[in-house]
């Protein structure tokens, strides 16, 4: 019923990884229906998927007129379909927008990172304009280190990032998170890492909060 995407055309700021404890969230905490579509032919989420053993339908779609073709029926089979774009603003993250309901643009603080944010806001503008409003989009800041000047630098970038919205948390870069997939697990399956669980939920219910 809703699509949310996870999108930013650079490569490495967390699409994958907030994506895949997204689903993981969704599915196995908040008991919903969720499909996924993994736009990005790395198909980390896929394959991350596969490790976990998730009862769930993970669709490959890197195809531009596909996606935007597919994603439409996919949509209807489930309550949240989530889609994880590759790192470019291609085509094909171009015609995921133009299906989504909610884009999540997640960055890391750097000057380079914001840059790039502010071109990802600025293509789903353009695709605002020409579907009356939608996809609705925010900016969540991944990877933080706590006390620095680059946090405080971003956090008050992502605040003029509009139509965007600036997500209130702040996801820390934690070893915890950089390991979850290299063992297949997420953090609510592995030990000492209430801190990044509980971080992603209140995220999460940002996001479902907005997405509705
Ligand atoms: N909060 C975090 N703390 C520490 N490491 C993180 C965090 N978020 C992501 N990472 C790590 O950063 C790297 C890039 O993350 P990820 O693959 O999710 O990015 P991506 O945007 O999907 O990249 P790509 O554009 O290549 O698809 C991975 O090694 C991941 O484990
Ligand atoms: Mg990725």
């Amino acid at each position: 019923m809703a699509v949310i995407c996870f999108t930013n055309l650079k490569g490495g700021v967390g699409k994958s990884t907030l994506a895949l404890h997204f689903i993981y969230w969704l599915l196995a905490i908040k008991k919903r229906s969720v499909a996924v579509v993994d736009a990005d032919s790395q198909a980390s989420t896929s394959a991350w998927l596969e490790a976990l053993e998730m009862d769930i339908k993970c669709h490959r779609i890197t195809d531009p007129d596909q996606l935007a073709e597919e994603i439409p029926e996919l949509e209807k089979q489930c309550e949240y379909l989530v889609v994880d774009c590759p790192g470019s603003l291609g085509e094909a993250t171009r015609c995921v927008l133009l299906t989504a309901f909610f884009a999540v643009i997640p960055i890391t603080p750097s000057g380079l990172d914001l840059m790039s944010a502010a071109a990802a806001v600025r293509i789903v503008k353009q695709t605002q304009m020409a579907r009356g409003g939608l996809p609705k989009a925010g900016v969540v800041i991944n990877k933080a280190v706590k006390n620095t000047k680059l946090l405080k630098e971003a956090q008050e970038v992502i605040t003029q990032l509009e139509p965007a919205v600036a997500f209130k948390q702040i996801i820390y870069q934690r070893q915890a998170i950089a390991d979850a997939f290299l063992q297949g697990e997420t953090v609510w399956s592995m030990k000492g890492t209430q801190e990044a669980a509980s971080d992603y939920q209140k995220l999460f219910a940002e996001i479902l909060r907005l997405a509705r």
